[in-house]
């Protein structure tokens, strides 16, 4: 059976000639995403905060499919570096046309034992991270405006959520409630830049094989466990993620704003209610 991660579900060049921005390019979905939107044509800038060799091989991989690309450290909770790393991605490609706003991490921690130092890194890089890629990117939509033969909206933001935005988890304030404010900085952002041309758009993964959740799924009773809460029985791909943001960014979307896009395998659907209730 084809699964999301092979090659012939590939993607056709739905973002040619489009320049794109991933955060948090050199790992997990973020790769991933990167590695998609490359494929589907768009130039990529890969972001990254530490591993500079897992970035250039993303690099490396993008440009095998004949599209530029050049890796950026910047901490995308740092105002300066972010401001940075736009401004050398509109002298480098020109202009930008995609943000993927995707890095995001996680510091959990029972309540009762959270630092503040565990929830203002976790509120810091998910939450105001992508506020502060969003404002950047927004603002060089608005300087160029639409470019017909690129595409029909000013640009496209999308942000990576989680089933967090929604699904309250214990043992993960910090990282549930920097999901939940995605949620409504992503619609208050679609509501204010709709009118410019700009579509904001989330997409929310639910358990993907990723390192950021490695605990989840790589003993055969956590994998279990886990697939309980997935109705549809599997353990996503980061390509599931991947194509669902590219397709989001692509015109096939283009009368999509503000709204989240679950990719979830069914977690949002109450599992627990299969059987009971
Ligand atoms: C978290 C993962 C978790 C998944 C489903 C994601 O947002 O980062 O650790 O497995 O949600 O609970």
């Amino acid at each position: 059976m084809a699964t999301a991660a092979d090659g012939r579900l590939a993607l056709p060049p739905l973002l040619r000639g489009q320049k794109a921005l991933v955060t948090g390019a050199n790992s997990g979905i973020g790769k991933a995403t990167a590695i998609a939107l490359g494929r589907a044509g768009a130039d990529v800038v890969v972001n990254y905060v530490s591993g500079r060799e897992a970035a250039d091989e993303v690099v490396e991989e993008i440009r095998s499919f004949g599209v530029q690309a050049f890796a950026h450290e910047a901490d995308v909770s740092d105002e300066g570096q972010v401001v940075a790393m736009f401004a050398r991605t509109v002298e480098e490609f020109g202009t930008v046309d995609v943000l993927v706003a995707n890095a995001g991490l996680q510091r959990d921690a029972a309540s009762t034992e959270m630092t503040l130092d565990q929830w203002n890194k976790v509120i810091g890089v998910n939450l105001t991270g992508q506020f502060l890629c969003a404002r950047e990117a927004a603002k060089e939509f608005v300087r160029r405006g639409v470019v017909p033969e690129v595409s029909r909206a000013a640009g496209k933001i999308v942000c990576m959520s989680s089933v967090h935005q929604i699904i309250p988890w214990s043992g993960h304030v910090n990282y549930a409630a920097s999901k939940g404010g995605i949620l409504m900085m992503m619609q208050t952002l679609a509501q204010e830049f709709a009118p410019k041309g700009i579509r904001v758009n989330a997409v929310a993964p639910g358990a993907i094989r990723t390192p950021i959740n490695r605990s989840a799924w790589e003993t055969p009773e956590a994998e279990t466990a886990l697939l309980e809460l997935i109705p549809y029985r599997r353990v996503g791909d980061p390509e599931d993620i991947a194509h669902a943001v590219t397709l989001l960014a692509s015109d096939l979307m283009d009368y999509v704003v503000g709204t989240t896009i679950y990719v979830d395998g069914g977690m949002t659907l109450f599992p627990g209610f299969a059987t009971g209730g």
